[in-house]
């Protein structure tokens, strides 16, 4: 592989970054470490990848206790100071008018004003891995602030982050009939994840005699279970009513939101198309013009 190639695509990952404090031998201290991450839920464990060599992992050795302080927007100066310096040259945290300490609750560790989290960990693991040795701690007490923003570091940058980005979604007016026969099994969901099949002859699409709902007329369709391979279990349900279809192999996503007065409700439709390979059934053909859902499935 080529050394500059590779050199110019690891800056192009993006991070926040944190401020890892500990104490031990070489006394109290702070670093900045982009490579700082939860890596477990429950314990809540934290991982933070340290060169050998650095005060902060001679620190942690000893006493096996770190700190995680997540920098926010306004920290990029005391970032820079916490990465730009070792412990070995000066003693970060008693630079004048710098960095301003809070009370830990659990351990001996300083903690960083003014961040995002404050986490005190316990050390759990210590592994080489590559040129970097992965810090594991279980997080002992945690405390936050969501009022702040974030660090973003990307390209040896300092960023803030900027608006929020909606995933696309098509955006259409159904009738109550059909907003209903989505909403009531979807209660507690918040995107409700379908899979259907289209079948098309001309301008007309098949239809499926809804039985428990007669009002309701859509294409062949089923919420499968999470994890549930999607084909196999329309597959199933197109055998189960008696309906002789071959799907094609590859699927198009329409990601909807449906509207209605009585709300919205965000849909994903896997769609299949499929060839009707026997004419028999409980289905009939609609036109697709005349139908906004069907014209949102179909376009
Ligand atoms: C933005 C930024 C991110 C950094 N990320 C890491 C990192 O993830 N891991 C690491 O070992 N060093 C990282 N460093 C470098 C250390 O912070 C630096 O070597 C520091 O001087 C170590 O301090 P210490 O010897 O007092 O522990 C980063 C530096 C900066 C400026």
């Amino acid at each position: 592989m080529n050394k500059k190639v590779i050199q110019s695509a690891q800056r192009l990952f993006m991070t926040g970054v944190s401020f890892i404090t500990s104490y031990g031998p070489n006394g109290q201290n702070v670093m900045a470490a982009e490579w700082t991450m939860q890596i477990s839920y429950e314990p809540m464990l934290i991982a933070v990848f340290i060169h050998e060599g650095s005060s902060t992992l001679e620190n942690i050795r000893k006493t096996k206790q770190f700190g995680i302080n997540v920098a926010s927007e306004k920290q990029a100066t005391l970032i820079s100071i916490a990465g730009g310096y070792s412990r070995k040259e000066i003693d970060k945290l008693s630079i004048n008018n710098s960095f301003q300490l809070l009370k830990s609750k659990k351990t001996k560790i300083p903690l960083i004003a003014n961040c995002l989290i404050n986490a005190e960990c316990d050390l759990t693991m210590i592994k080489k891995i590559g040129d970097h040795i992965m810090v594991v701690g279980k997080v002992v007490s945690i405390r936050y602030n969501d009022t702040e923003k974030p660090l973003v570091y990307h390209r040896n940058r300092y960023f803030s982050i900027g608006p929020s980005i909606e995933p696309a979604r098509d955006k259409i007016i159904i009738n109550k009939n059909i907003f209903d026969s989505f909403l009531v099994p979807n209660k507690n969901k918040f995107i409700l994840k379908c899979v259907g099949v289209l079948i098309r002859t001309k301008n007309k699409i098949l239809i499926l005699e809804n039985t428990t709902q007669k009002s309701v007329l859509n294409i062949p369709y089923i919420q499968p279970k999470k994890g549930q391979n999607n084909k196999t279990a329309l597959e199933k349900y197109l055998q189960s009513i008696k309906l002789d279809i071959t799907l094609k192999n590859k699927p198009t996503l329409k990601r909807l939101i449906v509207k209605n007065k009585d709300g919205i409700q965000r849909i994903n439709f896997v769609l299949f198309e499929g060839k009707l390979e026997n004419k028999s059934g409980f289905f009939s053909w609609q036109t697709i013009k005349t139908d906004s859902f069907l014209k949102s499935l179909t376009r």
